[in-house]
């Protein structure tokens, strides 16, 4: 176990006013708060012990134990005494804010919250894509010329310009019912579908219907941040639960909380690690939904790119007693710019989300859920996701070849069965937030598995995505790895 430094990490600058009316601890909280929401102590970086930090401010030790507390009780920090308090990976617990006595010019309380979050996640992702950023479809391949060609034609002989339904272009919602029933098993009509700005706005939607604030909500740990942003910024109780060979360990989550009003999941290929749901874990996750009233919130983000030949149903149609909201979207099969995707809801939840719809912004764009149904209905969606399958199963041995061949232990991988992305192994006791800062000053992305934690990984690991980019630069990405691997 490492020592926490003597001194404070370099983002921490704690200037502490003796004679403010906020009591010391509260302004030592805020100021550690605001430095790891702000990005300025990185994940896993220790904090001096409470009798150094102390010394350092010239504060009673008190003072730093109660400040310690109360940043651990929200999951900013963790460790023991013994072992030292480390900034923890993500915050896992609403950040519990204050009603001001008086209206300042900013914000309000739940504006604040939703400010809190760890919003980073969802603004990376705006510059042009390099190896290995996960989850960038070859858009290169993208048929944009036949895309084009539906657009003029929708504008030519049907444009849609008058207010549509919240819910969605009738016509895409018959689309994606039919093809949800067919490739992904599920049991729904076109009544059941909500079209939404991408999966996040899913995640979003879903969280503001069915969620109240305080509400516990198990959450894959590691898992994706998009979601748990919109979960947080609802105000869930995020409670983390581990991820193994098969899965969310539910019956880990039921001794921890039983009563969670929701379970978010990503069955068909996890995010981050890539595993597949085993049928006893899904069978156990709907039978604890039906018996607490939960809801599970199945995210099935890359389900189409299957690479075994066994495309396993979602867990959506397993569901005999209405407990799943089924999140899809068209950011992977087709591109993230579009923003569009859907939920599969329950028949009599349809209202509540059309209405949470209508509230936030009415509906998506009509034309481009016109061109996207055309798109459907004319099989040329089917054609491009089987194009891009073949093209992503080379692309993945490419990876897998050079990674074994060029850094052999130091990054230890296990080709996918599923997605567009797998996990790296680091070496035990290797930083992975470290290797990634290093691979990033080399032109390389590769995201640390921690950045997606709740709780410290016991190993570190980079995520490598391969379906965006071409041979060349996936051997180019691996031997600058290589460099930042060191060795
Ligand atoms: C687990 C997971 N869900 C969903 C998405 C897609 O989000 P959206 O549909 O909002 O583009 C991603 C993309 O990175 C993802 O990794």
């Amino acid at each position: 176990m490492r020592r926490p430094p003597a001194k404070p990490p370099a983002g921490l600058f704690l200037p502490l006013d003796h004679a403010a009316a906020t009591p010391l601890y509260r302004q030592l909280y805020t100021g550690v708060r605001e430095a790891i929401l702000a990005g300025r102590v990185a994940p896993g970086s220790g904090l001096p012990s409470s009798r150094a930090l102390a010394a350092e401010l010239g504060v009673s030790r008190n003072t730093v134990i109660l400040a310690f507390d109360q940043l651990a009780a929200e999951g900013y920090v963790e460790g023991t005494a013994r072992s030292g308090t480390r900034v923890a990976a993500v915050p896992v617990k609403p950040p519990v804010l204050e009603r001001p006595r008086r209206r300042g010019p900013g914000p309000s309380v739940r504006g604040r919250a939703i400010a809190a979050t760890p919003m980073a996640a969802l603004s990376r992702g705006q510059t042009p894509a390099v190896p290995f950023r996960a989850g960038v479809p070859a858009l290169d391949r993208f048929p944009v010329s036949l895309w084009s060609r539906l657009t003029a034609r929708r504008w030519r002989h049907h444009p849609a310009l008058e207010y549509g339904d919240p819910a969605g272009y009738a016509p895409l919602r018959d689309a994606i019912a039919e093809y949800v029933r067919v490739a992904r098993g599920a049991r729904c009509l076109a009544g059941q579908v909500i079209v939404t700005g991408g999966s996040q706005q899913g995640v979003d939607l879903a969280a503001r219907v069915l969620l109240d604030p305080g509400d516990a909500v198990w959450m894959e740990d590691p898992g994706y941040t998009g979601a748990r942003t919109a979960l947080l910024a609802a105000g869930a109780r995020l409670v983390p639960v581990p991820v193994d060979a098969d899965g969310l360990a539910v019956d880990q989550a039921e001794r921890m909380a039983p009563d969670a009003r929701m379970a978010y999941a990503s069955p068909s290929h996890q995010f981050p690690l890539g595993v597949t749901m085993s049928a006893g874990r899904r069978l156990a996750l709907l039978r604890w939904a039906a018996r607490a009233g939960a809801w599970v919130l199945e995210d099935d983000y890359d389900s189409e790119f299957r690479y075994d030949a066994r495309p396993l149903a979602s867990l959506q149609g397993m569901d005999e007693e209405g407990r799943v909201i089924y999140v899809g979207t068209f950011s992977k099969t087709l591109f993230p710019a579009l923003r569009l995707g859907y939920l599969i809801v329950p028949p009599e939840l349809v209202e509540a989300f059309r209405a949470a719809r209508a509230v936030s912004d009415r509906h998506s764009p009509t034309m481009d859920q016109a061109v996207l149904a055309d798109f459907l209905a004319g099989g040329h969606f089917a054609r491009h996701v089987r194009r891009m399958r073949r093209l992503y199963a080379e692309r993945q041995d490419v990876l897998v070849d050079a990674v074994r061949r060029g850094l052999g232990d130091r990054l230890r991988v296990v080709p996918s069965a599923a997605g567009m992305h797998l996990v790296g192994w680091l070496e035990h006791g290797q930083d992975d937030a470290e290797v990634s800062a290093r691979a990033a000053a080399l032109g390389v992305e590769a995201a640390p598995l921690s950045r997606y934690a709740m709780k410290r990984p016991e190993r570190g690991g980079l995520l490598l995505g391969w379906a965006g980019y071409a041979p060349e630069a996936i051997r180019e990405g691996v031997e600058r790895l290589g460099a930042a691997l060191g060795r």
